[in-house]
């Protein structure tokens, strides 16, 4: 049991024993050695890197022949990823093109949630999802299936009975049942992972009120009201034996008790022999993001490779905001500064993501979209802004951010290497 330490709602984390493996804070500063983060940065936008392997010149726009590929640049540390829409598999297209070269596992952003592939209880709509579960096979990608069960976008008939009346909790499990049975057994080992919970706790560290805690509550009497997520995990499982299961939720990576409560329940979960495969961190940071914090709650949740070896973390929705959480602004000026700032933070990020993927913690990493005109930032939490949280620009070019990324893992490996 790790015990709650300070109610910082934003770092309020200091575990009670040293991080196994050191931090990875001195990982990012050992491979980066002598060299700063920013001389490195600024090496990796010009272009140059030790080997000189990525550039802006090889193609300004990300569609054009000539671009590189970022699942490539990164294939020996996680697969990479991006949730998309399905006007982006529309063959032959520029927005085709891009998702197809650079990633290689894709979420679907809304289209597999219930409103969309289950909006009445008789009516399932899964074009979209087989849409991607087609070109998934037919080009060697894994998919993700977001998501079965969340207190959002959910449609109200799951909750209610003929009269408008709220449903039993055995009339719930049996719709919950029936709503992750057929799908899942659809597409049966053709959906590689699957969110199947979404957003389970709340931000004062406990399980959030939502209709399926509600009505579902203790079901089995046994003192905690985990009920609704041990059954959709059991359901999903028996659909699908070798799905990975996932539960997803995001400032699990800022939020130190929300990790600590994340790590309680899933160990009591995994003891009990509830088949969770892992845990999904949406990752929806900002350009200020706190990185020793970041990295204290990664290793408080990879402590639960205690409790079962092969159990994962991966990062499912990650974005960073040019905004902080509290500023309400819409615009943000892209001085060079501030640019040099974002890429460096996400490459520190990334950084991290490659130690964590290098002891075997993490093997998958998505972008929650991967242009900023069509990201769901510039309409959350403040509407009508204009974000740029992603590596490719409204006009579909290649940011700076993206040039950055790409010459990481070769930058670090160089470092690593000299340092041997
Ligand atoms: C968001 C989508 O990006 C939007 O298009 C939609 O309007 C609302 O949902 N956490 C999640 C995602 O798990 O499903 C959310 O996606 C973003 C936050």
């Amino acid at each position: 049991m790790v015990e709650y330490m300070e109610r910082d709602s934003r770092l309020g984390l200091c575990p009670a024993r040293a991080p196994r493996g050191g931090s990875s804070m001195k990982v990012w500063k050992r491979a980066i050695g002598a060299v700063t983060a920013g001389a490195l940065l600024a090496a990796s936008l010009a272009g140059c890197s030790g080997d000189g392997t990525y550039s802006a010149d090889m193609a300004e726009y990300a569609y054009e022949k000539g671009a590189p590929s970022l699942c490539q640049a990164y294939e020996d540390y996680f697969q990479v990823g991006a949730a998309i829409n399905p006007r982006d598999l529309e063959e032959g297209s520029d927005r085709y093109k891009i998702i197809d070269k650079q990633f290689n596992v894709f979420t679907l952003e809304n289209g597999t949630k219930a409103e969309n592939i289950h909006p009445q209880e008789d009516v399932y709509d899964f074009e979209a999802t087989d849409q991607l579960v087609e070109y998934g096979q037919a080009n060697g990608k894994t998919v993700r299936g977001h998501t079965l069960v969340w207190y959002s976008q959910c449609p109200e008939w799951f909750f209610l009975d003929d009269q408008g009346n709220q449903v039993s909790a055995e009339v719930l499990i049996q719709r919950m049942k029936e709503h992750i049975t057929t799908i899942v057994s659809r597409y049966k080992g053709k959906i590689h992972t699957w969110d199947v919970c979404n957003e389970v706790l709340d931000d004062s560290f406990g399980l959030r009120q939502s209709e399926w805690l509600n009505i579902i509550g203790d079901y089995d009497g046994d003192g905690d009201s985990y009920d609704y997520i041990e059954i959709a995990f059991q359901t999903a499982h028996e659909a699908d034996p070798d799905a990975r299961l996932i539960l997803n939720d995001y400032s699990l990576e800022a939020n130190g008790n929300k990790a600590i409560t994340m790590y309680n329940m899933v160990k009591q979960l995994l003891e009990e022999g509830v088949p969770i495969d892992g845990i999904g961190l949406q990752m929806h940071i900002d350009y200020e993001t706190d990185l020793d914090a970041m990295d204290r709650c990664m290793r408080v949740l990879g402590r639960l490779r205690e409790i079962d070896p092969d159990f994962v973390l991966e990062v499912t929705e990650l974005d960073m905001s040019c905004f902080t959480w509290n500023d309400t602004s819409t615009q943000r000026e892209l001085t060079e500064e501030f640019v040099q700032q974002f890429d460096e933070k996400y490459c520190q990020v990334l950084s991290l993501l490659m130690d964590y993927a290098q002891e075997g913690l993490l093997d998958t990493v998505v972008f929650w979209g991967y242009d900023d005109g069509s990201s769901w930032l510039n309409e959350y939490p403040v509407e009508g802004r204009t974000n740029h949280p992603l590596l490719i620009d409204r006009e579909l070019k290649f940011k700076s951010a993206y040039w950055a990324l790409m010459n990481l893992p070769q930058q670090r490996a160089a470092q690593a290497a000299q340092e041997e």
